[in-house]
């Protein structure tokens, strides 16, 4: 059913800002697991269970975790353009509500810029963050605070997200991620901007904290509004890499420090936040079709929905809602065993990049079967397995394909499907029945921020509307839908 039908069927006044929700926060907490199917949530639950007890094949004893008890619902991705959706369509459908065309940055198919949930939050005198273990410019997060034709254009899309090109000005408090080569000028090292605008010296001038490593990381804990983090040049390190070289923070962490700061900020004022977290690499991972890695990232997902649902109880003003964007790999389990998952302590990208960095001329067969399969999990593999690696278009490829075939892991596709994703959400206490009640059943995506719209008692169109007047005197902010190759970081293909 339609949330707006719904209201209608109470006989409610069907106002654009009609209260549908039964349920009032003064905070909401937002979580993404990009890439997050189904099967995501099996085989991640099945592995930790091995992990746990030891136990499989014919006689398994499966745990839970804490993402199994909070499905309600399930949510419909389509795009305006497609059957599948990317990260952007289906972002701007579930940041601001409008279906749109795949690479559309809260803008809809004619051009025309969408408020978000988020604008309408700081417009309404929230605070807001966004977090993400990708580029913070990427689909994904770049939906909640910019508006551009074409996702691609993420130089143009970090410019608004700090308010330097941003019509209505800053509208991020908070932000956590990965991306740093789109906030600095193209005489630096890495550079992903092809002009030479400092954005990340534009932000301490703006009175940001800026932190750009672990260390700085660290020392954000009594850090204050606005704050911005950038922790890699472009993605963050997959959670397998991270927790054995620790350099980065995990999305834990990151969210974490997040939320105690976003508190901190509102803790005596009526005015809360809202929070994008996004656990963007489960979406990597589907794509290598790279099974172990794909798992952790989905626990690391867990984990983060474990300490929201205990903030959650300890700050019941505070609800969370978790939907994937589309599910990625069209994974399904047959002939499966999660066992061969359980030894590999790094991803195929890492392992690709290690044998990148070889010397010319290196002996690849012994490399791969001293170093590269014992990294993988696979350091009994056979001399089949081995052949096979060799002979794939990629040795990443090549050993994530062979630790696929051996758990039973099936990936249909490279790419993004269309299959339904779950929602999940959490309130303490009886609201959470309340939650549970509003948003049981089937949903499109478009319908997920109306719902926290009223919630939090916002106003979406009225963000539209202004940002609809300030594009009649000039539309050249919203950037154009071809963008020249080269404009975005060597980033030739979408997520
Ligand atoms: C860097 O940006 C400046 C100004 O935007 C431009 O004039 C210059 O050509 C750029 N340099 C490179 C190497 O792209
Ligand atoms: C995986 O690890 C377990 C326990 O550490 C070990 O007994 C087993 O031999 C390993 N399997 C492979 C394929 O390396
Ligand atoms: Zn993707």
């Amino acid at each position: 059913m339609h949330l707006r039908t719904a209201v209608a069927a109470a006989g409610v006044a069907l106002l654009q800002s009609a209260a549908a929700a039964s349920v009032e926060a003064k905070n909401v907490i937002y979580i993404v697991p990009d890439g997050y199917g189904p099967a995501s949530q099996n085989m991640a639950r099945d592995l930790a269970s091995l992990i746990e007890t030891g136990t499989t094949g014919s006689n398994p004893e499966i745990h839970e975790l804490p993402v199994d008890d909070l499905a309600i619902g399930r949510v419909r991705t389509h795009s305006a353009s497609s059957m599948i959706t990317d990260s952007a369509a289906s972002g701007t459908a579930f940041a601001a509500g409008h279906k749109s065309y795949n690479g559309a940055i809260s803008v809809r198919p004619d051009g025309q810029p969408v408020g978000s949930i988020l604008e309408a939050a700081k417009m309404g005198g929230l605070k807001t963050g966004l977090v993400s273990t990708t580029s913070i410019s990427d689909a994904t997060p770049a939906v909640y605070a910019a508006h551009v034709a074409n996702r691609g254009s993420m130089p143009l899309i970090a410019e608004q997200q700090l308010g330097y090109s941003h019509p209505l000005g800053s509208m991020v408090d908070l932000l956590l991620g990965g991306g740093r080569c789109n906030f600095s000028p193209n005489t630096t090292e890495g550079s992903c901007r092809s002009d030479d605008l400092d954005l990340l010296a534009y932000a301490e001038h703006q009175g940001f904290t800026v932190a750009v490593d672990r260390n700085e990381f660290n020392s954000l804990s009594k850090a204050k509004l606005p704050l911005l983090g950038l922790f890699s040049e472009e993605s963050m390190r997959y959670e397998m890499d991270r927790r054995v070289l620790q350099d980065e923070p995990s999305l834990l962490e990151m969210a974490q420090t997040a939320i105690k700061t976003l508190h901190q900020a509102t803790r005596r004022s009526k005015k809360g936040y809202f929070l994008m977290i996004e656990a963007a690499r489960i979406d990597h991972a589907g794509h290598a079709n790279d099974p172990a890695n794909h798992a952790i990232e989905t626990w690391m997902y867990n984990d983060v929905i474990a300490w929201v649902r205990d903030w959650i109880d300890q700050h019941p003003d505070t609800i969370m809602l978790s939907a994937a964007d589309h599910e990625t790999g069209g994974l399904t389990l047959n002939g499966y065993d999660p066992l061969p998952l359980r030894n590999g302590t790094h991803s195929s990208e890492h392992l690709q990049s290690v044998w990148d960095s070889q010397p010319e001329g290196f002996d690849e067969r012994a490399f791969l079967v001293s170093e590269i399969l014992p990294a993988y999990g696979l350091d009994d593999a056979s001399d089949d397995e081995i052949e096979s690696v060799l002979e794939a278009s990629s040795v990443g490829a090549g050993i994530a394909s062979a630790l696929s075939a051996r758990a039973g892991v099936d990936w249909s596709t490279g790419g993004h499907t269309s299959v339904d994703v779950t929602l999940h959400g959490y309130a303490a206490g009886r609201k959470r029945r309340a939650l549970q009640a509003d948003l049981a059943g089937g949903w499109d995506n478009t319908e997920l921020p109306r719902y926290i719209e009223d919630v939090l008692g916002l106003d979406m169109d009225a963000v539209t509307e202004k940002l609809r007047r300030a594009a009649r005197k000039d539309s050249s902010w919203l950037g154009k839908r071809e963008i020249e190759a080269r404009g975005f970081g060597g980033c030739d293909h979408y997520h």
